[in-house]
């Protein structure tokens, strides 16, 4: 921990700590202390000095800096062991991607501010606002089979919603396989990347990538993108902490990530059940084949949408193989 990380530790639940204090636990000099409180300030930390009684800190910035992450994160086996955290960056994913060709530790997070280049799935592009969501990826080196890796993409769903619901008291629904939504909105979307070797499939790495939209307005987004997607502080009224939101993400992939390893997913099928909001629904399949409509009736053990066609035949869709909708739209 540096001596700013060591301020603002001691510093926090709004503690006044006087300036000799802080300079003999520190082992440093008043006036390094000083510094060190005026960095932080420049940082945007609003830190209260009296006179006589030391240093208060009044309010933390909404930033996503490693420092502002970790104080909210408690202890984690694998995921955010590492965490790199950028200003602005192409993509996260693609960060991943060259940090495991450099040997990158597993469980290393990277989070950007802003992205220039984001990317979704089927190729689409993911606007990355400045400082108005989370954009952050993970890098794994899971020693499995690629088979049973097909829960991941549900699975980091169904953490982010648990994440949201305990930071902010709402739980989203989960538009199969891994869109958190909240009123018929999409709020936040998920692309995993698997690079395996073809041969042996082996799997070099697998990158679980998060975009969570937290404080846009619609104008944020372009008119298409506005029409089916949402931000947390749009839809509760009131500010969402963006670090305090990635530490509860991070805590909740790693427990995901441990039960997948364990092989213990029981309760994540539970979950992911209950979050699902198309089961019991009318959905359009889009594939290559064209649309096609057919009723969710469940997921099967693999977080499969188990599906039935008007002439009564039911199959399972895997994630990626085609794109669920409501009827009308994104949900409707
Ligand atoms: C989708 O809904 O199509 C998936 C969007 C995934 C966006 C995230 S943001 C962080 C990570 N980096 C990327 O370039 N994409 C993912």
């Amino acid at each position: 921990m540096n001596s700013r990380e060591t301020i603002l530790n001691l510093l926090r639940d709004g503690r006044t700590v006087s300036g000799g204090d802080l300079s003999r636990r520190l082992g440093l000099s008043r006036s390094a202390i000083w510094k060190a409180v005026t960095a932080l300030r420049n940082d945007g930390y609003d830190i209260e000095a009296a006179p006589g009684r030391g240093y208060r800190l009044r309010a933390a910035p909404d930033i996503l800096s490693e420092t502002e992450v970790r104080r909210f994160l408690g202890p984690v086996r694998v995921i955010g062991n590492g965490i790199v955290c950028l200003d602005e960056t192409e993509s996260t994913n693609s960060d991943c991607k060259r940090l495991s060709r450099q040997g990158g530790a597993e469980g290393t997070v990277v989070i950007a501010n802003r992205q220039t280049a984001g990317r979704g799935r089927m190729n689409r592009n993911f606007q990355s606002p400045k400082d108005k969501g989370i954009y952050m990826s993970v890098l794994l080196y899971p020693e499995t089979n690629p088979g049973q890796l097909l829960p991941i993409t549900p699975l980091a769903g169904v953490s982010v919603c648990s994440a949201v619901e305990r930071v902010c008291g709402v739980r989203p629904g989960l538009k199969w396989p891994n869109d958190p939504v909240l009123n018929g909105k999409k709020l936040c979307g998920i692309l995993t990347e698997v690079s395996m070797q073809g041969e042996t499939g082996h799997i070099d790495c697998l990158i679980i990538g998060i975009g969570i939209n937290v404080s846009q307005t619609p104008d944020d987004f372009s008119p298409d993108v506005s029409a089916m997607a949402t931000s947390l502080a749009w839809e509760l009224g009131r500010p969402v902490s963006r670090p305090q939101l990635a530490a509860a993400v991070i805590e909740e992939l790693d427990r995901a990530y441990d039960a997948l390893r364990r092989g213990d997913l029981s309760e994540y099928l539970e979950r992911c059940r209950r979050d699902c909001v198309n089961i019991g629904k009318r959905v359009q399949l889009v594939s290559p084949d064209g649309l096609e409509e057919a009723d969710a009736v469940g997921l099967d053990e693999q977080f499969g949408l188990r599906v039935r066609g008007d002439d009564g035949a039911e199959r399972v869709l895997r994630a990626g193989e085609v794109s669920v909708r409501g009827m009308y739209g994104y949900l409707e």
